[in-house]
């Protein structure tokens, strides 16, 4: 298997910077696209001259070493599930599904059918997470004390009065956290460590035809002792960058958008650019680390050595956010593990025309 035969199921905004990355890989060949949206089928087929699908069914029966999952959050369990079941590795968007039983179901297939599986998170890949990351493992700032996460981003009515399942607590599974925020929580947690213990409060604000949150806030405890603040919006005026900031007893760290500012002991700061050899292959906010993320996970196909985020790493963030769904709409803090009740969804925070 010199050349991984791969296929993109889900031809929307996402699934661009999966197919340019494939399309610049020497090592994968693109084999079919697949959408239940003709027209995005066809286009996507066009522009790279292969084959398309209306049914997802059909492209796992094609001779293929791996599939990327870029449709909608509710599906990609069984999308999942079903590559898994034919044996073929699965690189999925975030979140990896809306429920913790889901994720679970498709880490423990992966496992007993010995199938690679990969969530993308590709802001781990950012030049600037990885310095962060190294300097609180090598203790650098010291005991860790506590970290705050903001997110003011801008998403209009249009964007989910046009979208079919945005919106929703079935089909997104939430809003700004587990849509647009999920990144900055799964470097936080990431950077951190686990979390012990939360507490939060979720609104909708600003977006009256949506059931679920577009504000949210969360107090967190970590398992070392220290204290997190979350804060993420989308009803800010536009897509400002992300911070999260690590402060330790000896320093902090910064990490703004994908750069960030390390100050250690009262020394001159030290400012972590960007790698030049990331590019932005879609918008500038999702960050420019999907081509990173897609070349380790073909490398550890390609090597069969094991995938770096893999469902037990993508999971974690997934378990955050939804602890923090329970704690916002029950006003209950939660003790981690959160164990899901099986049943648990969210009441709508609008009278929504989504609900
Ligand atoms: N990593 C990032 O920075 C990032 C950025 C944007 C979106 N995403 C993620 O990518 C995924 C898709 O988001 P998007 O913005 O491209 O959404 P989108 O709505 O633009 O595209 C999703 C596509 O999936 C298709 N689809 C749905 N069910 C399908 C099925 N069963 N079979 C085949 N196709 C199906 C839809 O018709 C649609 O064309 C989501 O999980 C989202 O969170 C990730």
């Amino acid at each position: 298997m010199d050349v991984l035969k791969v296929a993109v199921i889900g031809c929307g905004g996402i699934s661009n910077v999966h197919l340019d990355s494939i399309n610049s890989s020497k090592q994968a060949r693109l084999i079919a696209v697949c959408d239940i949206d003709q027209e995005r089928a066809k286009e996507k087929a066009k522009m790279y001259q292969v084959p398309y699908y209306f049914d997802y069914r059909q492209v796992l029966d094609l001779e293929l070493d791996a599939v990327h999952i870029c449709t909608s959050h509710y599906t990609h369990v069984e999308i999942a599930l079903a590559a898994i079941r034919k044996g073929i590795a699965v690189l999925t968007e975030k979140p990896m599904a809306t429920k913790l039983v889901d994720a679970d179901a498709m880490i423990a297939a992966a496992k007993d059918s010995q199938v690679p599986l990969g969530v993308i998170f590709q802001n781990r890949y950012n030049h600037s997470s990885i310095v962060v990351k190294d300097i609180v493992e090598t203790s650098q700032l010291g005991k860790l004390l506590g970290c705050r996460m903001a997110v003011h981003w801008f998403r209009n009515d249009a964007y989910y009065d046009t979208s079919d399942w945005r919106g929703s607590w079935i089909t997104e599974g939430g809003g700004a956290l587990i849509n647009q925020s999920i990144h900055t929580v799964d470097l936080m947690q990431w950077i951190m460590g686990d979390v012990e213990s939360l507490q939060a409060s979720i609104a909708n604000r600003g977006h009256r035809s949506i059931e679920v949150e577009d504000v949210v806030e969360a107090s967190l405890r970590f398992k070392n002792g220290a204290v997190g603040s979350l804060y993420a919006t989308t009803c800010y005026s536009y897509n400002a960058d992300i911070l999260l900031e690590i402060h330790g007893e000896l320093g902090v760290a910064i990490i703004e958008a994908d750069q960030a500012v390390i100050r250690i002991n009262g020394e001159p700061a030290k400012i972590i650019q960007p790698s030049k050899d990331n590019q932005f292959l879609g918008k500038s906010y999702w960050g420019a680390s999907h081509g990173t993320q897609i070349t380790k996970f073909y490398t550890s196909l390609l090597t069969k050595s094991p995938v770096e985020i893999d469902g037990k790493a993508g999971r974690k963030a997934l378990e955050i956010v939804k602890a923090i769904y329970y704690s916002g709409d029950t006003g209950q803090a939660v003790t981690f593990p959160y164990q899901e009740d099986l049943g648990f969804l969210p009441n709508p925070l609008t009278p929504s025309r989504k609900a």
